[in-house]
């Protein structure tokens, strides 16, 4: 079912259904900020496309698989992105994440190159190196703050895969400094009217500063990286060197550095929290636990896993597609370029368009009993059951996620070299909640005791795999 460009509302088209709960004046923004994935796992009930009201003015949320496929898919391109978009602007700049049209296809198709196998075969290396280097330091019995150091995991194995050379050195560790913060206050800056983000406070001022800082060091390194001309096989010299085939014409420099702060800000906490909530469900899970270290110790023996290993870890794959699926990316908005029809429903020009991933991977009808942690939903003859556009994690279509096959293969190769050595316990803390932050589903604190493999089983008799 394709949407299509100009409607009028006839006998077989209606408007959508309101959702209930909407608050006068206020609508239904209070229940979205305040319990987001409550809010939008309610929704379906009401219809698979629900009309609630954001600050004033209608959105539309979808919340049917092939209707999400409509918007995604169906003559793709026609929709563009939401207008949250502007508020990041500054900071990502004309990255392929805030164009649209014509000029998203070029940077979309300058970029590919990037993320062709052979390299993500030589991004790989980085993945081994900081998974290892990382896991090799933490301590016998200490608790770590989980959610952050796999933050860190993921930032620094994205920074090392676009500057592999000497002249990043600089930029990784003004990267490390600097993005966390940005990252920290994109979603506050999302919710508030432009002319508050522009008084000097003291969160706008460390905000402003930051990027500055960032996007000074990105600027500098692609500057050298561009006189120094040889190709480092990272992603920066990949951008640098892309030519476009239809015009020959190549990214100019600020072109390069806009892409790469897309790279950073996209690539970060989505598999920071991917990982993380991975760790989180293998404590829970011991069966899956048990079945995933057998994996690893058959093909890694303890040593950290390379690229060579992902065809030998089918399980690790499809325990980290079951946390893509109960994990996924929360909200997706795009705005209606013109009056389209979604199912019998009529979007009016100019409408917000918004819909959830992770509503979607909760729908019982396609995941039956969706809290539960099963990998083996990802076994191919299960998987091939599953209806077209059930399973979105990096989206589809026109903007679907570059950096999937990257993300893939990050998150198998760092799980297998971390559970190869080391089991995560759960330390006492609150009940860990799901947290809905930019687009990310992130744990709250999560804080996780680390306990070598050779060891962990006998220290924790009461879950010894013999009695799971
Ligand atoms: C588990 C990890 C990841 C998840 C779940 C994820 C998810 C997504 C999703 C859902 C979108 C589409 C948003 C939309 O339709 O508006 C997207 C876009 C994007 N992602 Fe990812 N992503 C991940 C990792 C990465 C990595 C590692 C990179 C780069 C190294 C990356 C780079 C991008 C970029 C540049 C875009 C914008 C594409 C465009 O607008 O055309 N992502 N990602």
């Amino acid at each position: 079912m394709t949407p299509n460009a100009t409607t009028t509302e006839t006998a077989s088209t209606r408007r959508a259904p309101a959702a209930p709960g909407a608050l006068p004046l206020l609508g239904h923004g209070p229940a979205l900020l305040r319990r987001p994935l409550d809010f939008l796992c309610s929704l379906p009930a009401a219809g698979p496309v629900v009309r609630i009201r954001l600050g004033g003015l209608p959105a539309y949320v979808v919340n049917d698989a092939d209707l999400v496929r409509s918007v995604l898919v169906g003559e793709a391109g026609r929709f563009d992105q939401g207008v949250l978009i502007e508020k990041v602007r500054p900071l990502l700049g004309s990255g392929v994440g805030t164009a649209d049209g014509a000029e998203h296809r070029r940077l979309r198709r300058l970029m590919q190159p990037a993320f062709h196998k052979a390299r993500i075969a030589r991004y790989a290396a980085a993945m081994t190196a900081v998974a290892a280097e990382r896991s090799i330091a933490w301590q016998p019995g200490r608790t770590l703050r989980f959610d952050e150091e796999m933050n860190e995991l993921a930032l620094i194995t994205v920074a090392r895969a676009l500057f592999s050379s000497d002249l990043g050195a600089d930029a990784i560790i003004e990267v490390q400094r600097s993005l966390p913060l940005i990252l920290d206050e994109i979603p506050r800056r999302a919710m508030l009217p432009d002319a508050l983000l522009r008084l000097p406070t003291p969160a706008n001022r460390r905000f402003d500063r930051a990027v500055r800082r960032l996007r000074s060091a990105t600027r500098h390194v692609v500057e050298a990286a561009r006189a120094d001309g040889t190709d480092h096989g990272d992603l920066l010299s990949v951008l640098l060197l892309a030519e476009d085939e239809a015009t020959g014409e190549r990214l100019t420099d600020d072109q390069v550095h806009d892409q790469l702060v897309n790279m950073l800000v996209a690539g970060t906490e989505t598999t920071g929290a991917t990982l993380a909530w991975t760790f989180h469900e293998l404590a829970r899970n011991p069966t899956v636990e048990h079945r995933l270290h057998q994996e690893t110790d058959e093909v890694l023996s303890g040593r950290p896993a390379v690229f060579e290993d992902i065809p030998r870890l089918p399980y690790t794959l499809r325990v980290v597609q079951e946390a893509l699926r109960r994990y996924a990316p929360w909200i997706i908005l795009r705005l209606s370029p013109g009056e389209v029809l979604l199912g019998d429903v009529r979007i009016p020009a100019g409408a917000t368009v918004l819909f959830s991933p992770y509503v979607l991977h909760h729908q019982p009808e396609l995941y039956p009993d969706p809290l539960a942690f099963d990998p083996d939903r990802w076994l191919p003859e299960r998987a091939a059951k599953l209806p077209k556009g059930a399973s979105i994690p990096f989206g589809a279509g026109s903007r679907q996620c570059p950096g999937n096959v990257f993300a893939l293969t990050q998150a198998v190769i760092q799980v297998a070299t971390i559970a190869a050595r080391w089991r995560l316990h759960p330390a006492q803390g609150p009940r860990i909640r799901e947290l809905a932050r930019g687009a990310v589903v992130h744990p709250t604190a999560l804080p996780m005791r680390c306990l070598p493999r050779e060891h962990s089983y006998a220290q924790e008799g009461d879950r010894s795999p013999s009695t799971v």
